[in-house]
């Protein structure tokens, strides 16, 4: 019988398997994320972790859990809360679940990309409002979305997956990534352009890159400001990929339309923040993997993986460096 201890109640039955293996397991009850201090206790001679992006993963944290820990298996596809290097010293196998949430976040990124051109939200406060008065030929004007410019920024799963949404509205697909993909573009009629060519010509720009040292901020107030007029940004991806302050500026005084956030810095992103001031400013508490079946199946990824290197065995979803 080995220890699991697992940070947020998951949705679906998947823990049983874990006792059903003999396993103890030890889920966090509450909403909120365990303290640290908790988290390090709960820790103590555990062989294996299921954690969340909200969890600082680090050295501290696996040597509370001490030699016998086998396994972090983190509930998501990102891994910026993670310290692999940390776990590839103490032979800690890192696992996430990749793939299996492609779809419903480039589903979020697009419905968060219609709602504020066509602003929604906005529309939606102006009838709460008690404002809607009459039809008028200038209410709320946004750009259209067929046959706009899109910039993808980060061309992975994720990417692609966004791309094939704009490729339905007849939109024009430009993306920057490090490596041209030649067989997505052929498949989605995509230019890849280095990222200036991408912030001047796009009516939209999403995001779908991973929070690494060269993104992190990579939306900065040179390239926020570099945008085309009245355009609008996506982010899916990591709030820190984005300078808050300069995407403030570039909203207030630059050439942003709106900006529509499922992630944000901070995060999560204080009642009073002054984003949420703007009228078109469209935000998400971080649920682009949120489709119900989607959270389900990352759940049996996690466990199923867990089981796998409890027994000795490979898991199906490592982290790529660990
Ligand atoms: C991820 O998987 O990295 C998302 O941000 C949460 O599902």
């Amino acid at each position: 019988m080995k220890r699991v201890f697992v940070t947020r109640n998951l949705p679906g039955d998947s823990l049983d398997k874990l006792h059903r293996a003999g396993h103890e397991v030890d889920v966090w009850p509450e909403f909120l994320p365990p303290p640290r201090a908790t988290l390090l206790e709960k820790a103590k001679g555990v062989s294996g972790l299921i954690t969340m992006l909200e969890d600082k993963v680090d050295a501290e944290l696996m040597d509370a859990a001490g030699p016998g820990l086998k396994v972090i298996a983190q509930y998501a596809v990102g891994l910026d809360n993670v310290d692999l290097e940390a776990a590839k010293l103490r032979g800690v196998v890192v696992t996430h679940t990749p793939g299996v949430l492609t779809d419903a976040t480039a589903d979020l990124a697009f419905a968060l990309l219609a709602a504020s051109a066509r602003r929604v939200a906005e529309g939606y406060d102006y009838v709460r409002r008690g404002d809607w008065k009459t039809w008028h030929p200038e209410l709320l004007l946004g750009p259209e979305l067929h046959g706009a410019t899109v910039g993808v920024v980060g061309f992975g799963r994720i990417g692609q997956a966004f791309a094939r949404r704009a490729r339905g509205f007849d939109m024009r697909i430009l993306y920057f990534s490090r490596r041209r993909k030649p067989q997505a573009e052929a498949e989605l009629g995509a230019e890849h352009v280095g990222l200036a060519e991408l912030l001047a010509e796009s009516d939209f720009v999403s995001l779908h890159t991973p929070l690494v040292p060269e993104t992190l901020r990579l939306m900065n107030a040179e390239r926020l400001s570099s945008m085309k007029e009245g355009s609008i940004l996506i982010n899916t991806a990591r709030g820190k990929v984005v300078d808050t302050d300069a995407l403030l500026t570039a909203l207030e005084d630059g050439p942003l339309f709106a900006a529509g956030l499922d992630v944000s810095d901070p995060e999560p992103l204080p009642a009073d923040h002054p984003l949420l001031a703007h009228p078109r400013v469209v935000v998400t508490p971080h649920i682009g993997s949120a489709g119900a079946a989607t959270r389900v199946r990352m759940a049996e990824m996690v466990v199923d993986d867990v089981l796998s290197v409890l027994s000795g065995k490979e898991p199906t979803f490592p982290a790529k460096s660990s």
